[in-house]
């Protein structure tokens, strides 16, 4: 019998762990799992392993990289579609690279529409209220969504199922896309118009050079006064502080956030009852008109099982044959 890929698995939870589990049933897996995230200083475990796998907020940039290779590992599994936490250019041609570029948009997509209609409707406001039998209503008006514009940036798998639900709800829909696609049934604008027009602007485009920080001080200035950002992507597509100054200012009317760009080390752990250091984060949860969810929009139980099953298969596939369908390349 063949040996058993061996596989550290980094910053592993518990619905990792149960979803993997579940999905090794060829057995020709053997997975450890590690809690600590992957980065420079704890590279060193990844010794004796064929593949390291990986999600969102590990980190493997050139020298991360070049420890892998150095200690033999072949692969790099990403359990994620995003791939802008490995440095790609670093591993070409030295250690494979592999991620998940599907496993549920719906998921990710009826995400950013529960948080939007938590905010239009003050949803977060009333759950509290009435736990504590306040039946009062003021300061819960919201808006009908019915009839507004909504601004896609990123018409990718995820940004279609949204635009869908969109449409669903009876809004307009203007759409951005650096690759349009063709044969679409809504509209496509330039950047400079999705500011200038909508209401609600949701963002479902990569985190690349292009992106990083599209919403700045500047984006925000053109935009409509008392518009809604929603973004399920990657953090650093906003500018962390001009958004904070646009919603201090009244310039933004709500932000919706599942993503934050210093979320690395905070999100998806337990920082209640730590002194909180990031200003910024603190400073925008405290708003009543900001949502701040952990990362949490691509937590569904289909989501899960598809990442793990198509995981495994990559792995499989890739040690198996040196090249896999869903290879990243540089
Ligand atoms: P996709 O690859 O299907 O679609 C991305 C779209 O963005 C493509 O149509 C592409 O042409 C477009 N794009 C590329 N560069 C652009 C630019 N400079 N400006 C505007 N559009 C550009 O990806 P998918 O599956 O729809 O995912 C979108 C993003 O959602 C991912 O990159 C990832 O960062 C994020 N994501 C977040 C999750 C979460 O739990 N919050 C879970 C899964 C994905």
């Amino acid at each position: 019998m063949a040996d058993k890929i061996k596989v550290a698995f980094f910053d592993a939870k518990d619905y990792d762990i149960k979803s993997f589990e579940e999905a090794n049933t060829g057995g020709n897996i053997k997975i450890k799992f590690f809690e600590t995230k992957l980065d420079e200083d704890t590279v060193k475990l990844a010794k004796g392993y064929d593949v390291v796998c990986i999600f969102v907020n590990d980190t493997v940039n050139e020298k991360v990289v070049n420890a892998l290779v150095k200690k033999g590992v072949k692969l790099i599994a990403l359990r994620c579609a995003g791939f802008n936490n490995v440095d790609v250019k670093a591993a070409a041609g030295r250690i494979g690279v592999v991620r998940v570029p599907a496993y549920s948009p719906y998921a990710v997509a009826e995400h950013a529409m529960a948080l939007l209609l938590t905010s239009t409707r003050r949803i977060h406001k009333s759950y509290i209220r009435t736990k504590d039998f306040n039946f009062s209503l003021n300061g819960l008006m919201g808006f009908d969504l019915h009839g507004k514009t909504v601004g896609v940036v990123g018409t990718g798998k995820i940004g279609r199922v949204f635009i869908d639900i969109c449409k669903g709800f009876g809004m307009k829909v203007l759409a951005y896309d650096k690759f349009p696609a063709k044969d679409v049934d809504f509209e496509y604008a330039d950047l400079k118009e999705i500011w200038k027009k909508c209401d609600i602007i949701s963002f479902h485009c990569p985190l690349t050079e292009e992106t990083y920080h599209m919403v700045d001080s500047k984006s925000i200035k053109n935009m409509k006064k008392g518009v809604v950002l929603i973004n399920t992507s990657r953090g650093a597509l906003i500018d962390a502080d001009a958004l904070l100054n646009g919603i201090r200012n009244r310039h933004i009317g709500a932000a919706c956030l599942d993503v934050y760009e210093e979320e690395a080390d905070v999100f998806f752990e337990d920082r209640s009852g730590h002194i909180f250091e990031d200003d910024t984060l603190a400073r925008l949860i405290s708003m009543p008109n900001v949502i701040v969810t952990s990362h949490q929009a691509f937590l569904t139980q289909e989501a899960l099982t598809n990442i793990a099953a198509t995981t495994i298969a990559n792995m499989e596939e890739y040690l198996k044959t040196g090249s896999c369908a869903n290879e990243v390349k540089a």
